[in-house]
């Protein structure tokens, strides 16, 4: 809490284009706390530098990122939205966190497990150290609720621990987080292999549709979308393909699996995934639109980094100076 108010906060690394996946399991939800919380949205383009980015790719990125939320509704009047190099309390806290967290417990984190798989020339200590970075993301701000997609629960999961622990020997110091995962949009899997997460990394970029995508790559991507060889629509074990679509097009919609399961009984795959394709693009365009004219106007997404950080490092100076006194640190 934050002048007794309830605190929301999430981010989202610029590392790739952003996928539906961002937007139905975070993103889109991020606006659901804007009139009751004060709300803090961050492009994390420090955890982006754990795998090697390219520094035009990244810069771009991050731009985009800050415009995407503003796109998909959030409002920068009644939100914070910052970029979190701009604010170096971060870093700093995470220090002092990671001297808080455990070896065993970062090794068991499978987000470090599965990149230093995919990333083995490059397992470096910052891959390492993600999660405290994350922690200190999100108790800089007092953070009651972190909305995310399920892949990011353990994270959360960890950073209570985390400030549990540091509350424990400075009683009073942080609020413990609960991780927010929406129903529905929690896992968007791929649509080449639906028993792996849609990932912006993700190679095969048939496997993944992109928030920007246009209308005719959209509906091309879910036709080519891998189902089974049954040809009912419905949501049943063993059909990981048409569950996920069935996910997606109820999360676009707003239809329950039941409605949907009516709507397309006695049709096939085709109609199915061509109306998903519609679905999607129809929820998208607006958005699409809004990114267009923002990204036009980098004077204005500066302005309104510049006022994110400036909003953001108030709270931020305020909580670090309490830990650094607690701690023992000299002030002078
Ligand atoms: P990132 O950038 O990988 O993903 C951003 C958000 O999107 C969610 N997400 C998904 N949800 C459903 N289905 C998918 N296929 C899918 N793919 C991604 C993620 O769960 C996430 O919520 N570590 C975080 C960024 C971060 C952060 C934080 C989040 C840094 N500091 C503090 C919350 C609070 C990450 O890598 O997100």
């Amino acid at each position: 809490m934050l002048n007794e108010q309830l605190v929301s906060y999430s981010g989202v690394q610029p590392s790739g284009n952003l996928t539906i996946g961002n937007y139905l399991g975070a993103i889109k939800n991020f606006s659901l706390y804007s009139e009751k919380y004060k709300t803090f949205y961050c492009v994390v383009d420090e955890h982006a530098i754990t795998v090697r980015q390219i520094p035009a790719d990244l810069r771009r990125r991050t731009y985009e990122t800050l415009a995407l939320y503003v796109a998909c509704g959030l409002d920068p009047e009644k939100n914070t939205l910052y970029v979190q190099s701009h604010v170096h309390e971060h870093a700093e806290l995470a220090w002092i966190l990671n001297c808080f967290t455990g070896f065993g417990e970062l090794s068991r984190m499978t987000q470090f497990k599965d990149k230093s798989t995919k990333h083995a020339d490059n397992i470096n200590a910052g891959l390492f150290t993600y999660p405290t970075l994350m922690a200190a993301d999100i108790l800089l701000y007092q953070t009651d609720v972190v909305p995310v997609g399920i892949d990011q629960k353990q994270h959360v999961e960890l950073c209570r621990d985390i400030a549990e622990r540091f509350n424990q020997v400075y009683p009073g110091s942080f609020t413990v987080p609960e991780p927010i995962i929406s129903k529905s949009g929690m896992k968007i899997m791929s649509l080449a292999d639906p028993t792996k997460k849609m990932s912006k990394s993700d190679e095969n970029t048939n496997a993944v549709v992109y928030i920007l995508d246009d209308k005719d790559t959209i509906i091309r991507k879910f036709k080519r979308a891998v189902t089974d060889s049954d040809t009912c629509v419905r949501f049943a074990e063993g059909k990981d393909g048409i569950n996920n679509l069935i996910t997606i097009y109820s999360c676009f919609t707003g239809k329950t699996i039941e409605d949907i399961e009516r709507e397309f009984d006695g049709k096939g795959y085709g109609d199915f995934k061509l109306a998903v394709g519609e679905a999607c693009a129809d929820a998208l365009a607006p958005v699409q639109t809004k990114f267009k004219e923002l990204t036009a106007d980098k004077t204005y997404l500066e302005s309104l980094m510049k006022k994110g950080a400036e909003e953001a490092s108030y709270y931020a100076r305020r909580t670090l100076g309490k830990i650094q006194k607690k701690l023992g640190f000299v002030k002078i």
